[in-house]
């Protein structure tokens, strides 16, 4: 199959790119599930861009680099800052609706880290409208095909021409990707002038995750097998506040956004800590939070703190909140009356596959987006509700630089089918899972909020010996999503431990106990 923009994942970033690059050929986007399975559905607080006086970009500008604890890249920020009215107003023309005042001026959240209201929303539910809104323009887009239940297994380059390449290799270019159609099993070539890697993030390499089960990294792993380089993969965020509900998978999320609204974090003896660790207390930047969470926690040996809104009107809690107060009435907790038990959970990748400001990647002819690219706008920890926006803008600085470009472009001859030669089904589904599971404990156990030299060394032996059991296995195995994944589960995992081992110092969210830091 050929097309001129192969677009893998359906989210945000794969979505908007897709809107746009459609006006300049035909895209295909292929997506492991259905398409909103994403976590761009499951957004909560909002998305950020500067509205009103008294804020200005300047003000967002500096949260975003405060936040990013000295690491972002300062030509993303302003970028992303700069650009972000501009692309809510392609949302908007989308049908994408945030709420709005009795003014009619858009109501605007507050989280973590940001100095002023800044966040639109449409309740508490915002992924969810912005996604909805998107699958609606794209079944209508008489350009765009979208493949469901495609699982998007390796990258094409020269090395599938049986050319020796590495990750230093000149003109190392990328012509589409392997691709596992579930329905029939086939693995089918798809042949593009443009890929685009937008698979999201990584959260299910930890036991505990806010994200949904589609985020086990594949892009990243992709793109590091295809020899693109990644960075910061060691800063993966952790949500303060997911709720405590032990067995719920994922973790669901109590956005940041009710802090905005005044919700205080208390221990399970009432009192507030906050005040002791950040001069924002509750709304600090969030891998202070976290911190503070977890040094708390694992002092007292307890598994959650309480997150207190009952001090609110209850009639404003329950619109500002509709969807976490039916969450938690439906377990038995009436927020405004309760606290509600929270815990931290893995949340976000900072880091991910390196992009210039128009999502290319080291490699050409190959573009990563949203959760999966690492732009630099993060640094060391990202700032609430900055996620959403960066995956839009530069969806949209990638589909105007490959429309400048399809026309130079051709598809390249020669690329093999999938060779299935000396491989089978597997019988050995149970193991898979249980790998599954020891990725995600090794991850928690030694690479969570707090890591120590020692732990990342430890981290790093068990899961070489994962990598050599998943390896043997995937040489002697008809692809599967489950394989794959693991496999990609392995490689992100190998990244934020390595990338993590590298670095000397504590900074946004890597904690090492080796090199402290008040
Ligand atoms: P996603 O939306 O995750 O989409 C990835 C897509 O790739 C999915 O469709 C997936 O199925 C597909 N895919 C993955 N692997 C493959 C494969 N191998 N083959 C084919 N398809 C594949 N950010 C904010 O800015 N504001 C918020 O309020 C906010 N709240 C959040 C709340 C929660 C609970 C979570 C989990 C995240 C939140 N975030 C928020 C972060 C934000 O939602 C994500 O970073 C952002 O949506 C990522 O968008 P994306 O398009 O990059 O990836
Ligand atoms: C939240 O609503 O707390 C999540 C916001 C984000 O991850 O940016």
């Amino acid at each position: 199959m050929k097309t001129d923009f192969l677009v893998i994942g359906s989210g945000a970033a794969g979505l908007s790119f897709a809107l746009k690059a459609a006006a300049h050929g035909h895209v295909t986007v292929v997506t492991k599930g259905e398409i909103a399975e994403c976590n761009t559905n499951y957004a909560q607080g909002g998305i950020c861009s500067v509205t009103y006086a008294p804020d200005t970009f300047e003000k967002h500008i500096a949260d975003t680099l405060v936040c990013g604890a000295g690491k972002c890249d300062g030509k993303a920020v302003e970028l992303v800052v700069r650009r972000a009215p501009e692309l809510i107003g392609d949302l908007i023309a989308w049908g994408t609706r945030f709420d709005t005042t009795p003014d009619g001026r858009f109501e605007l959240n507050r989280e973590g880290g940001h100095s002023e209201h800044r966040i639109l929303h449409h309740e508490d539910l915002t992924g969810a409208e912005i996604e909805r809104a998107l699958v609606e323009s794209v079944r209508r887009h008489p350009n765009i095909t979208v493949l469901e239940r495609h699982f998007a297994i390796d990258l094409l380059t020269q090395h599938h021409l049986g050319e020796f390449v590495t990750r230093h290799t000149r003109g190392l270019t990328c012509f589409g990707a392997y691709v596992l159609n579930e329905r029939t099993n086939e693995i089918e070539t798809m042949l593009s002038k443009f890929t685009v890697v937008a698979t999201g993030g990584c959260g299910n390499i930890y036991s505990s995750t806010s994200n949904p089960v589609v985020a086990t990294g594949d892009g990243i792993a992709m793109c590091h097998r295809a020899k693109a380089i990644t960075e910061n993969m060691e800063f993966i965020q952790f949500h303060p506040t997911t709720l405590y509900n032990p067995g719920e998978k994922p973790n669901f999320l109590i956005t940041e956004a009710m802090r905005g609204f005044g919700a205080i974090l208390r221990l399970q003896s009432g009192e507030e800590f906050m005040d002791k660790y950040h001069p924002m207390r509750s709304l600090a930047p969030r891998d202070v939070v976290a911190r503070a969470i977890y040094r708390e926690m694992t002092r007292r040996g307890e598994d959650f703190v309480y997150l207190d809104v009952t001090h609110k009107d209850p009639a404003a809690v329950r619109s500002h909140f509709p969807n976490i107060y039916e969450k938690c009435r439906s377990i038995g907790i009436d927020i405004t009356k309760d606290w509600i038990p929270v815990t931290p959970a893995a949340h976000y990748c900072c880091g991910g596959v390196k992009v210039d400001t128009n999502g290319e990647t080291s490699i050409r002819r190959l573009y990563a987006l949203g959760e999966t690219s690492c732009t630099g706008l993060h640094g060391a920890n990202r700032l609430a509700s900055n996620s959403l926006i960066e995956a839009v803008v530069y969806a949209d600085q990638a589909a105007r630089r490959t429309a400048s470009l399809v026309g130079t472009v051709d598809f390249q001859e020669g690329i093999p089918d999938w060779d299935f030669e000396g491989t089978q089904h597997t019988e050995e589904m149970l193991m898979l899972i249980q790998s599954k599971r020891e990725v995600q404990q090794i991850m928690s156990n030694y690479v969570g909020i707090v890591r120590s030299n020692l732990s990342l060394k430890r981290a790093m032996r068990r899961l070489s010996i994962l990598f050599e059991e998943t390896e043997e296995l995937y040489g002697k195995t008809k692809p599967n999503r489950e394989l794959c994944e693991l496999r990609n589960m392995i490689a992100v995992a190998y990244l934020v431990i390595k990338q993590g081992r590298e670095i000397k110092e504590s900074v946004g969210c890597h904690y090492n106990m080796d090199y402290p830091k008040e």
